[in-house]
């Protein structure tokens, strides 16, 4: 169901690859709610995944970034102003990646240009995209950024390796440029910690099935999907949670309050 909550509104959209990123799922919900963005990835991952097709269903253009280039930021902003008609109300940042994962590297063996460049894509793109539309002046009053990330910056989940340290990392960056953000033009900026979610980088990570399972067994409410997540960052660009900032918001049907589930103590009793 959709309710225009996004009706007028203009923003950016990072991280779509194919239809299992949230920040497709996102898209699309957005789109249903009558706001208009223009969509990007890093210039690679165009090649790889599908998103013309999103681009097609949403009516929305396509601006190739790799976020960790203030080059290619300064051009996004730019143009993503241009051809939406004016200032933004909304971003996603839905960025991660870490080589160390994706090398087989184990936490206790980084290879540190590799934790670099993770970090670099991961966490301090969150700053270079603020600091990038901060100094362009490029977001409307009572706007709303976002970016997702992980119960693992709280909590040790061993095989979520760097990223864990990724994730701590971007949540500080939403509280401390939240305040400047929120200060001076009225911006808010919040992480969403999302449940386990089978994507490309979500399946990336070791043991994924296992942990996904184990989590909806944990989860009160079950596993939140993509879907939901993309429901719930709606209703944070709407104009509905407009003193909600600096905040790492759960999102994961219960999971990071409970200490164990009848199913799992059932599963260990037997
Ligand atoms: N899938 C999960 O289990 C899960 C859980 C919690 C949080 N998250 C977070 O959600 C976000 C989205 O991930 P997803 O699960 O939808 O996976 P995904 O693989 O669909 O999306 C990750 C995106 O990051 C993009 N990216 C990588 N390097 C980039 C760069 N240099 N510049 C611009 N974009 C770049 C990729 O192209 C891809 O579109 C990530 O921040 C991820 O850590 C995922």
């Amino acid at each position: 169901m959709a309710y225009n909550l996004l009706k007028g509104k203009r923003g950016i959209i990072f991280g779509a690859l194919d239809e299992n990123s949230i920040a497709w799922k996102t898209a699309e919900r957005v789109h249903a709610e009558g706001g208009t963005f223009v969509l990007t990835n890093a210039p690679i991952a165009m090649r790889m995944g599908q998103i013309d097709v999103l681009a097609k269903n949403t009516g929305s253009q396509i601006i190739p970034a790799d976020a960790t280039s203030i080059e290619d930021l300064t051009n996004l902003v730019e143009k993503a102003t241009e051809i939406l008609g004016g200032k933004l109300d909304f971003v996603l940042h839905s960025i991660g990646m870490s080589v160390n994962v994706r090398k087989g590297k184990l936490y206790t063996d980084e290879n540190y240009d590799f934790t670099a460049k993770g970090w670099d894509v991961s966490a301090l793109s969150f700053h270079k995209v603020m600091q990038t539309l901060y100094k362009a002046d490029a977001m409307n009053e009572w706007g709303s950024i976002v970016a997702l990330t992980y119960m693992a910056a709280q909590r040790t989940f061993p095989d979520y390796n760097d990223m864990a340290d990724n994730k701590a990392y971007l949540e500080s960056i939403a509280r401390s440029f939240g305040y400047f953000f929120g200060k001076e033009k009225n911006v808010r900026v919040n992480t969403i910690s999302q449940s386990p979610t089978p994507t490309t980088a979500g399946q990336g990570v070791k043991g994924f099935d296992g942990f996904i399972s184990y989590a909806e067994k944990m989860s009160p409410l079950g596993n939140a999907s993509a879907q939901d997540c993309a429901d719930y960052t709606v209703s944070l660009f709407s104009d509905l949670t407009k003193k909600v900032t600096m905040q790492n918001l759960f999102h994961d049907g219960g999971f990071s309050n409970t200490g164990v589930s009848q199913e799992v103590i059932e599963y260990f009793s037997k």
